[in-house]
């Protein structure tokens, strides 16, 4: 069948002009992978555990671009009851200069005041209660664990104080390695956490399967076979496997096949589309 490469609620789009579909091309799209719906299932079955008294945390860690944003934004799209109950915040984004406990205060809805006074403040408690709090998400956890020794030590204090009782929340950091490292400052603190890790692509079935997932969704009108091992071995020859690289190189490739009439991803566009990224 005509189209049939691009999956069905998608197949339309072909049929749209090239700076329509060039559009699309740079849209973010998300597509399940293995290790993106086991952290997923790992955050759902520790929210979802009743009667903790220390509350299970997690940590991923990823090198930049390995996608932890993308999977906190999938997280926080999620509509089942148990990632209502969840906070989000963002480390980096503290351009009021707040300290690490205010974010998480702010995160949580609590007034800074109050989080001043955390540890022996029941007024918290209430305030999980009231808003059904149970989780909250850190991006860029890094951010706040790499501050100097003493703010660190104050920080890891802080976590572990809100994962224990009677707050019983629990703590779920995306970061980069050094996160890690950071929280093995703490032995206590490392023990709630269990830690994962978010790996490059490399030449596997999973890759295959995430580059068949990427080709439905391109709106270009000829199959690329991006699964192909031609493929695949230069994809990971010029990226590393690094998920954003791997993203970019078939999206600027992508835009290439359409500006040339090609219609689909081949070497030569991919070639094409790393050179002129985009210049195009
Ligand atoms: N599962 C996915 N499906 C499709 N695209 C993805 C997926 N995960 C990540 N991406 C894409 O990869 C790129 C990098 O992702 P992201 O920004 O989430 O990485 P990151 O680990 O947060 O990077 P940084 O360490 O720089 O903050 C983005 O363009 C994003 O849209
Ligand atoms: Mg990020």
């Amino acid at each position: 069948m005509e189209g049939s490469h691009v999956k069905q609620a998608r197949r339309s789009m072909l049929a749209l002009d090239d700076d329509a579909r060039i559009s699309i091309i740079n849209d973010d799209i998300w597509i399940d992978c293995p290790q993106t719906t086991m952290v997923e299932r790992i955050v759902r079955n520790m929210l979802t555990t009743k009667g903790r008294v220390q509350a299970p945390c997690l940590l991923v860690c990823g090198a930049g671009g390995t996608g932890k944003t993308s999977l906190v934004n999938k997280i926080k799209s999620a509509t089942d009851e148990w990632a209502n109950n969840i906070a989000f915040t963002r480390l980096s984004e503290n351009a009021d200069g707040l300290r690490f406990c205010d974010q998480i205060m702010l995160a949580l809805g609590v007034p800074p005041t109050l989080g001043k006074a955390v540890k022996t403040h029941l007024g918290l408690v209430k305030y999980l209660e009231l808003t059904g709090k149970i989780a909250v998400v850190i991006d860029e956890f890094h951010d706040g664990l790499l501050a100097n020794r003493q703010e660190q030590r104050k920080n890891l204090s802080l976590l572990k104080d809100l994962s224990g009782a009677p707050y019983h929340l629990s703590i779920i950091g995306f970061g980069i390695e050094s996160a890690l490292n950071a929280l093995q400052q703490d032995r206590q603190l490392e023990r709630r956490f269990e830690v994962i890790q978010l790996h490059p692509w490399t030449e596997t079935e999973e890759f295959r399967q995430f580059l068949a997932s990427m080709e439905e969704n391109l709106p270009l009108r000829n199959p690329s076979e991006l699964y192909e091992k031609k493929i695949v071995k230069f994809l990971l020859a010029k990226t590393d496997g690094s998920m954003d690289a791997v993203i970019k190189a078939i999206r600027f490739s992508a835009i290439q096949a359409i500006i040339c009439g090609e219609e689909r991803v081949t070497l030569e566009m991919l070639e094409k589309g790393l050179s002129i990224r985009w210049a195009y």
